[in-house]
């Protein structure tokens, strides 16, 4: 049986709705609930059995941390040994929003809720429905992205059913997460802050509020800091093709489709308004969204994956943006979604 969808208002959540929801999560129950980045899968962060639960369900690998979500900037000091001051300054310019920081853990959060690194991950939400429910749990939310391990993550609570729906307790539906892309990662328990995942804050922003923020080059290294990042992720069944640069990209899109039709397969293509022009008639296409705003781009982009890959496609070319803004989670989340379908 699916778990049960109750339907609650996204900016201003019905009390019974999320007390509902709380009381799954006290009993140590897995609650789906919309963030204004994407739906998360939340547990009891310090209920070391729920979290289990929630790496079994998700088929997560176990030593791929979660990342925990607060309803107030001070339940930080709880469930960290230190925050320190560009911590502050982050917390301060950009709580509530789509911010993680990676901070030494205090002993009270479980292990498995940490991957087994001596870090824990936290962010506070800023959509109302999800800090009601972190206020109404009154405990820290252990959440990841709602999808199962590998796919991209959802930003509708019909994703969430599609993927997890049978497995889990109860889902909190308040329509689509509007910034759709998962948060900025960034890694505050050394002395420099690292970037550990572009995503919702723009790095831009980042550097504006707390000058350098280090970029750790693709590999061995990176991988170690950040779990998550070693993994296959956003890959939908359809093969991705992603055709990277600009001036041309909307000839280089064409060029890609009429290569696989060649092949014999059933392609689609998502493109920019500008780039949609020159797709040949016959493909199935979804337009992201203008060039000059990624955030537009950003907001379609996981639901037109799952849209083309549920039409039954064997490919899907995908027009590759500017690395601006929101641009740079954009083509992060483009990037792996092609290595993994590869
Ligand atoms: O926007 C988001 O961040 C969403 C919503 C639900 O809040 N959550 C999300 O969670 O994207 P998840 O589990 O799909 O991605 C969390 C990322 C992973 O790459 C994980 O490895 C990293 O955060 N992470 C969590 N704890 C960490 C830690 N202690 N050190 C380094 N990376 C960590
Ligand atoms: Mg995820």
């Amino acid at each position: 049986m699916p778990a049960p969808l109750v339907r609650v208002d996204p900016t201003q959540p019905e009390a019974a709705a999320i007390g509902e929801a709380a009381a799954v999560l006290s009993s140590g129950g897995l609650v789906a609930f919309p963030t204004e980045t994407v739906y998360g899968l939340g547990a009891d962060a310090l209920d070391a059995r729920a979290v289990a639960r929630l790496f079994e369900v998700k088929g997560r690998p176990a030593d791929n941390p979660i990342i925990v979500h607060v309803a107030s900037p001070t339940d930080v000091d709880a469930l960290a040994t230190h925050v320190g001051a560009t911590a502050r300054v982050l917390i301060d310019r950009f709580w509530p929003g789509p911010l993680t920081l990676v901070l030494p853990a205090a002993p009270v959060v479980p292990e498995v809720t940490r991957g087994g690194l001596p870090t824990v991950a936290v962010r506070m939400p800023a959509h109302a429905v999800a800090l009601a429910l972190i206020a109404a749990a009154r405990r820290p939310v252990a959440a990841p992205s709602a999808n199962r391990s590998g796919r991209p993550s959802p930003t509708t609570a019909q994703h969430v059913l599609a993927d997890l729906g049978e497995r889990i307790d109860l889902v909190l539906d308040a329509g689509p997460a509007p910034v759709g892309v998962e948060s900025t990662v960034v890694d505050v328990s050394g002395t420099t802050p690292v970037l550990l995942r572009p995503g919702g804050l723009p790095l831009e922003a980042l550097q504006a509020a707390v000058g350098a923020v280090a970029l750790p080059a693709p590999g061995a290294a990176a991988t170690a800091r950040s779990p998550g990042t070693r993994y296959r992720h956003y890959a939908p069944r359809a093969r991705v093709v992603l055709v990277e640069g600009r001036p041309d990209a909307g000839e280089r899109v064409a060029a890609a489709v009429r290569r696989l039709w060649d092949e014999g397969l059933r392609v689609g293509a998502m493109v920019t308004s500008e780039g949609a022009a020159g797709v040949p008639a016959g493909a199935v296409v979804r337009v992201m969204g203008p060039r000059a705003a990624p955030e537009v781009i950003a907001a379609n982009l996981f639901a037109q994956l799952r849209e083309l890959d549920e039409a039954g496609l064997d490919a899907i070319v995908v027009e590759g943006v500017a690395e601006r803004g929101l641009g740079r989670a954009v083509m992060d989340r483009l990037r792996r979604a092609a290595a993994g379908a590869g």
